[in-house]
């Protein structure tokens, strides 16, 4: 993977807006879940924009991890900026598993909607726990960082450095 002095404009940018969808999939959440409740039940899930948020807001969230990957590849990411190796090995695995959340929670999402899966759902509801557990394990990083190490880490995801 390629190896950059800084995050690109395009990177930051796209962390915010994935970071504002995501939230929007958890505010807004019970529109969805009601609309799956009436489904299961056998009747009609009746249009409503929150629904279609979140259908339109997780497909998304999908392809701008997808690119995001791709940036990363091409691109790359700046060295860890690590305290220790324990450190810098979780926050290794909580951005492996923030991406791997970013495409599997669309992915269940729409088995379960387009294709009327149970199992997917469940799958669904679990998989929304372990996000938000890595969202605000990673938060807890980033406030870790800014805080206590004091060591510039969120600088780097608020504008590009130079
Ligand atoms: C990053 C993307 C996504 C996130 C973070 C997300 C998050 C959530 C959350 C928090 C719930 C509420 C579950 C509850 O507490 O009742 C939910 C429900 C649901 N979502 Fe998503 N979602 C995403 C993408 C999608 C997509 C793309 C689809 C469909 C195309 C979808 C379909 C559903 C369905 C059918 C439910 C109802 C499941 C149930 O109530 O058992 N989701 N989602
Ligand atoms: C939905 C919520 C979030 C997700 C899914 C997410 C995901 C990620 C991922 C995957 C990375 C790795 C860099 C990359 O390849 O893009 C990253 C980096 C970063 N995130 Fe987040 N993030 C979220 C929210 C936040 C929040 C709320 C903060 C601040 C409080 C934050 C601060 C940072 C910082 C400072 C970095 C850079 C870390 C470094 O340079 O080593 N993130 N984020």
């Amino acid at each position: 993977m390629a190896v950059s002095t800084s995050y690109s404009r395009t990177q930051i940018v796209l962390h915010w807006v994935v970071f504002a969808l995501i939230a929007q999939q958890y505010l807004f959440k019970d529109a969805m879940s009601d609309a799956w409740q009436r489904l299961t039940e056998g009747g009609e899930a009746g249009f409503d924009l929150l629904v279609l948020a979140h259908v339109a807001g997780g497909a998304l969230v999908f392809l701008l991890a997808l690119w995001r990957l791709g940036l990363r590849s091409r691109h790359g990411v700046p060295a860890a900026i690590e305290s220790s190796r324990v450190q810098g090995v979780i926050a290794k695995l909580t951005h492996l598993g923030l991406y791997a959340l970013m495409i599997l929670m669309p992915l269940s999402g729409a088995v379960a909607w387009f294709g009327g899966v149970d199992l997917a759902a469940q799958g669904h509801n679990i998989l929304k726990i372990i996000l938000l557990a890595l969202i605000a394990l990673h938060v807890v990083g980033a406030l870790y960082h800014q805080f206590i190490l004091r060591d510039g880490t969120m600088a780097r995801m608020r504008r590009v450095q130079g």
